[in-house]
């Protein structure tokens, strides 16, 4: 398999973080990994908030845990054993699982494909920072960890303008030392539906 595809298949969630910030030098590949995806219309209109400030991730990852409201973990049904996430501790307390770095992504309120736009650019991002050794989470509902005055005083210091909205975070972080990279669910049968047969 080529590099792409190991890396493909390597990538995982992280939600447990070791403390250290992440290298410079790193983040700067990761943010260039997100700069070089595809958009929709080739409009490049995601804006990339890089916050490294402990502070500010706390207490946004704090807002937007108080307002997410997961479906809770069964025996059966859960995100995760081995990262768990917000539905499946209900004692995490930061959305944002104490992240050195949280990348917020913005987009046009009123254009069609900004959550695809994110998307895309996040992916791209959570690839790079694997090749690097670096963990990453997606976090949706970008906009929930906003919904605050103190959210709504960082937008402004952050100078985003008014007509985007948070679509969502990418977390970024070394992960936990100690921690053992987290396996892949088993792939859901049934999701490829073949048309034709192949042949020239
Ligand atoms: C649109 C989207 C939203 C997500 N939101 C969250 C989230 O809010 N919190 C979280 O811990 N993980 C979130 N995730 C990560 C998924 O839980 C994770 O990708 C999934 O469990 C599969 O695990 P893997 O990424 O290790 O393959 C999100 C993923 C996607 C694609």
């Amino acid at each position: 398999m080529n590099e792409v595809m190991n890396t493909i298949l390597h990538r995982r969630s992280i939600r447990r973080f070791a403390p250290k910030q992440i290298e410079e030098t790193a983040l700067q590949q990761i943010l260039q990994a997100g700069l070089y995806a595809p958009s929709a219309g080739g409009r490049q209109g995601v804006l990339f908030a890089v916050c490294q400030d402990k502070e500010v991730n706390e207490r946004l990852g704090k807002i937007k845990r108080a307002n997410s409201h997961p479906c809770m973990a069964t025996e059966t049904s859960f995100v995760s054993r081995e990262q768990p996430s917000i539905a499946d501790d209900p004692k995490l307390t930061n959305a944002f699982y104490d992240a050195p770095a949280v990348i917020t992504m913005f987009a046009p309120k009123n254009f069609l494909f900004s959550a695809e736009d994110c998307a895309l650019a996040a992916e791209n991002m959570m690839l790079a920072a694997d090749t690097l050794g670096i963990g990453s989470c997606y976090i949706g509902q970008g906009w929930t960890a906003f919904d605050h005055p103190y959210g709504q005083e960082m937008l402004r210091q952050w100078n985003i303008p008014t007509d985007h909205y948070a679509i969502m975070q990418l977390l970024l972080g070394y992960p936990r030392e100690g921690d053992k990279h987290p396996t892949a669910k088993p792939r859901k049968e049934g999701r490829i539906i073949r048309i034709g047969e192949g042949k020239e």
